[in-house]
């Protein structure tokens, strides 16, 4: 095959692509959202069952996210036009792009009020708030910060505005220095935290609390939230990294990309939570609070360490970096598809785009003061944003990946697009043909009742 090329250019090399999939990897889903619903699902068995995901199903996805998008070399709408052409399968499958495009959009607006959450906490932590706070002090901060929809609005258009403008730019420049620099100082920052929490008298029971399976408290419900996350935080499933692999020079390595990314997300993940837990159960404090969790937790340890209102200004302003480079990989494939499909300037595309975005983010907003009483099936427009996209739309979105990949891509376009021969691509095609989307269908099929319904059908006759 004579390959594509990309009107956008390509990344400048391995290490280039690598840090570029790695910001849009790292961000709030290993910082604030991994701890959270560590805690709210029992701890152990729950990581365990994280990182099984990961490995089984998110690395194997990654690669043929990668792979379909350097194939493709364009959006991940029209990438999947092509490919479906090209592989003989039915030009529907560019909704599967279209899918994503919305899932980007969904994901980044209430993305946005949270990564607004770090933007105030940082401003806050320069003026040396959080000296000497106790945890209930801490707990009614974060209370009234919550519980005020305009200071919300505030920090959301904020945190939106920064992201607009990175993104009205184009993604490549500026996006490639930053991150070089920014995710060595994330992990360094979090090696300090853990360092500090070792200290506490609490560092073992963190420990455990993580590590230690009690498979008793591994719920249907928490299994899907389990694989959920898997694809969020390796930003699988809705063609952000479809979208970055359309810049990948030929001559890279997918799996070895593949792995890399993921090998860094997890550390980060796991870092985060073995500083958060003891510090939360050397205050006696809830671990499953909920979204606050790091936001109540970690003030009060920066509070006690010495220079901490300094720690504590790095570590916001990481994590909004962390955020930022995030945000950026959600809504470029929006961005990037209404501007090859309509003409449209980056300029209004991401006017348009982002506007849209920011809208839906104020229904987030609202869920934490003015509406947090409006639920539906005890979920606010908050939770359900979360659940639809994080448990419904990515892992619908990567396992249609793994059937276009593993089923109807010809093994010729496959082994070539990926450079792999022998037993390395009979265990990519393994995992992606069967263990991913049986995987996957499980999990989805055990949660909505229909595995049970289906069971009792045949055995009953
Ligand atoms: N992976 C990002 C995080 O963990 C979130 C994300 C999801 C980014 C999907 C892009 C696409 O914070």
């Amino acid at each position: 095959m004579t390959e594509r090329k990309s009107i956008h250019g390509l990344w400048s090399g391995r290490l280039a692509f690598i840090l570029a999939a790695t910001g849009s990897a790292v961000g709030l889903g290993n910082i604030w959202k991994f701890p959270y619903i560590t805690g709210e699902n029992g701890g152990g068995a729950f990581v365990l069952f994280y990182l099984l995901c990961i490995a089984m199903i998110g690395i194997p996805i990654m690669m043929a996210e990668v792979m379909l998008g350097r194939r493709g070399r364009q959006n991940p709408i029209a990438t999947m036009q092509t490919l479906s052409l090209e592989e003989g399968a039915s030009s529907n499958w560019k909704w599967l792009g279209v899918m994503g495009v919305i899932t980007g959009m969904m994901i980044l607006s209430y993305y946005s009020v949270i990564a607004g959450w770090a933007l105030s906490y940082f401003f806050e932590a320069t003026t040396g708030v959080f000296n000497g706070i106790t945890a209930k002090e801490s707990a009614d901060h974060f209370g009234s910060l919550v519980g005020s929809w305009d200071t919300l609005l505030g920090w959301h258009t904020m945190f939106m505005g920064l992201t607009l403008y990175v993104v009205s730019k184009g993604v490549r420049g500026g996006l490639e220095k930053a991150v070089t620099v920014l995710m060595p100082a994330l992990f360094i920052l979090l090696l300090v935290m853990v360092g500090y929490a070792m200290q506490t008298d609490s560092f073992q029971k963190g420990l455990s609390f993580l590590f230690t399976p009690d498979f008793s408290k591994l719920t249907k419900e928490s299994a899907l939230i389990a694989m959920g996350h898997a694809f969020f935080t390796l930003s699988l499933g809705m063609g952000a990294i479809m979208a970055y692999g359309a810049y990948l020079p030929k001559n890279v390595s997918i799996a070895g990309a593949g792995i890399s990314i993921a090998l860094a997300d997890t550390a980060v993940a796991l870092l985060a939570g073995m500083a958060i837990f003891p510090i939360v159960f050397a205050n006696g404090l809830e671990p499953s609070s909920g979204p606050g969790l790091i936001f109540t937790t970690l003030p009060i340890a920066f509070g006690q360490m010495p220079y901490g209102n300094i720690f504590a200004s790095i570590f916001f302003l990481l994590l909004i970096f962390a955020a930022w480079s995030s945000a950026i990989s959600l809504i470029e494939p929006a961005i990037a598809w209404l501007v090859e499909k309509t003409g449209v300037t980056r300029l209004r595309a991401t006017a348009l785009m982002g506007g849209a975005t920011w809208l839906l983010g104020i229904g987030s907003i609202l869920s934490f003061n003015v509406w947090s009483d409006a639920t539906f099936i005890d979920k606010t427009f908050f939770d359900w944003m979360d659940y639809l996209t994080s448990n419904i739309m990515l892992p619908l979105g990567g396992l249609l990946i793994a059937v276009f990949a593993g089923w109807l891509m010809r093994k010729k376009s496959s082994q070539e697009e990926l450079g792999l021969s022998g037993v390395l691509y009979g265990i990519w095609s393994f995992l992606v043909k069967y263990v991913a989307i049986i995987g996957v269908l499980i999990v989805m099929l055990k949660v909505s009742g229909a595995m049970d319904w289906a069971i009792n059908l045949v055995s009953n006759g």
